[in-house]
C-alpha cells in the first residue's frame, strides 16, 4: 500500500532505489573469496568441473549472459548460457564435468526447473543456483546455492533481483578463478574493495535521475528504440531494451554495436532513438565509429558514457555521464541508468508500471 511506498510512486521505482542496500545485503559477510560461499562441498565440485552451463529465463537469462563474459575472462572456464525453455526441448551434447548454474529470482519458474531436471537426466549432477528465495523449489533441487538478498520484489519488471544476481555471479566468477589458480591475493583484495564500494557507486547513478527524466520525455513520444552495447555491456543493452518494452510498450531491440550494419541500420531515421551503453573500456573507439554510423543516418543518440570519456554532446548526440569507471563491475552500474530510463518513460506514457499487461511476476506454468 501507499505507506510501504514511502516517497516513491511505484514499487519499481522503490526497488530501483533499494539497490545500494540490497547489493550491500547480498555481499554482507563476504570477507574473502572462497568456494564455500556457495555451500559445503563447493570446493570439490569447482575442482572437478571444466565448463559451465547457465540456464535461466527473462531478466535472469541476461544476468547469465553477463556472467559468461566474466567467467571466461577471469576464471578462463568456457560458459554456455541457454534459455531454459529452449534447452529443455533440444538435443544438446552433455558433459559430466559441467557446473550447471540456474539463475532465478523466484526459484519457481517452470521452464528453469524443467531445464535443470533435463540437465540432470543427461548425467550432469553438479548443480548450483543463484536464487532470491531460500525456500524455493530451485534451492531444494540444487546441490549448491547462493541466496541473493534483494528482498521481496513486487514490480513485474525485475530490477534489484537482477543486480543482486550480478553481484552473486561475480562472486562465483572469483571463486571459480581462485580454484582454477587464476586469482592472486592482491587481485582478490582489489575485487572485494570494488564490490564493497558498489552501494556508493550505485547511489551516484541514482542521483542522475533528473537528467534521465528529461530524456524519458523524448522517449515517451517514440514507438521504437534501439539499444547498443559491446562486450559485457551487450547483455546490459538487452536488459535495457527488455525493461523498456515490458513497461512502456515501446518496441525496443538491442544489438551488439558491431552488428549494426548487418541489419538494424536499415531502421535508423530521425525518428529512431538509439541508446548506447558506452563505458570507457577497450571497445570505446569501436563504439564511437558505430555511433557515427547512426548519426550519418540522422539517428538520435542517447549515450550513457563514463565520467571522463571523450564523447561529447552535440547535434543529435545526448550524453549522460556515469560518475565512476567501474571496470568489470561496470554492467551493474550501467543497467541502473537503463532501468531509470524505462521507468520514467513508462510513467510519462501513463502505463501500469508495476503490472504491465499480459505479464506475470513468476511464470510457474509452461
Ligand atoms: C518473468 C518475470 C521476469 C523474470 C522471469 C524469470 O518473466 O516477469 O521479471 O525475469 O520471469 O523469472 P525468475 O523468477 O526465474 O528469475
Amino acid at each position: 500500500g501507499a505507506a510501504e511506498l514511502g516517497p516513491y510512486r511505484h514499487y519499481m521505482q522503490k526497488e530501483i532505489f533499494e539497490q545500494p542496500r540490497v547489493i550491500g545485503d547480498t555481499l554482507e559477510g563476504v570477507t574473502g573469496i572462497m568456494p564455500e560461499l556457495f555451500g559445503d562441498g563447493a570446493y570439490n565440485v569447482f575442482k572437478q568441473i571444466d565448463r559451465v552451463l547457465i540456464l535461466a529465463c527473462g531478466t535472469s537469462y541476461y544476468s547469465g549472459l553477463t556472467a559468461k563474459y566474466w567467467i571466461e575472462s577471469v576464471a578462463k572456464i568456457p560458459v554456455n548460457v541457454e534459455i531454459a525453455s529452449e534447452y529443455r526441448y533440444r538435443d544438446s551434447v552433455p558433459h559430466s564435468n559441467t557446473l550447471v548454474v540456474t539463475i532465478s529470482q523466484s526459484g519457481e519458474t517452470a521452464d528453469t526447473l524443467a531445464a535443470l531436471k533435463h540437465a540432470r537426466s543427461l548425467g550432469m549432477e553438479h548443480t548450483l543456483t543463484i536464487c532470491n528465495v531460500a525456500t524455493s523449489a530451485m534451492v531444494r533441487e540444487c546441490k549448491l546455492a547462493y541466496i541473493t538478498r534483494a528482498g521481496v520484489e513486487v514490480g513485474v519488471a525485475s530490477t534489484k533481483a537482477f543486480t543482486t544476481q550480478l553481484a552473486a555471479l561475480f562472486l562465483l566468477t572469483l571463486s571459480l578463478a581462485q580454484v582454477n589458480g587464476r586469482l592472486t591475493d592482491a587481485e582478490e583484495a582489489e575485487h572485494l574493495k570494488a564490490m564493497r564500494h558498489l552501494p556508493v557507486a550505485i547511489a551516484s547513478v541514482l542521483a542522475l535521475e533528473p537528467l534521465i527524466i528529461a530524456w524519458a520525455e523524448d522517449f515517451a513520444r517514440k514507438e521504437n528504440a534501439l539499444f547498443l552495447g559491446r562486450g559485457m555491456h551487450y547483455p546490459i543493452a538487452l536488459e535495457g531494451a527488455l525493461k523498456l518494452k515490458e513497461i512502456s510498450y515501446i518496441h525496443a531491440e538491442a544489438y551488439p554495436a558491431g552488428e549494426l550494419k548487418h541489419g538494424p541500420l536499415a531502421l535508423v531515421t530521425e525518428e529512431m532513438p538509439v541508446v548506447t551503453v558506452a563505458p570507457n573500456d577497450a571497445l570505446i573507439e569501436k563504439l564511437k565509429s558505430n555511433m557515427q554510423e547512426v548519426r550519418a543516418r540522422g539517428g538520435q543518440l542517447y549515450v550513457f558514457a563514463d565520467v571522463d570519456s571523450r564523447i561529447t554532446s552535440g547535434e543529435g548526440v545526448h550524453v549522460i555521464r556515469l560518475p565512476e569507471h567501474y571496470g568489470l563491475l561496470s554492467p551493474i552500474l550501467h543497467v541502473v541508468s537503463l532501468q531509470l530510463l524505462a521507468y520514467h518513460t513508462a510513467v510519462a506514457r501513463g502505463t501500469d508500471v508495476d503490472k504491465p499487461r499480459n505479464l506475470a511476476k513468476s511464470v510457474t506454468v509452461e
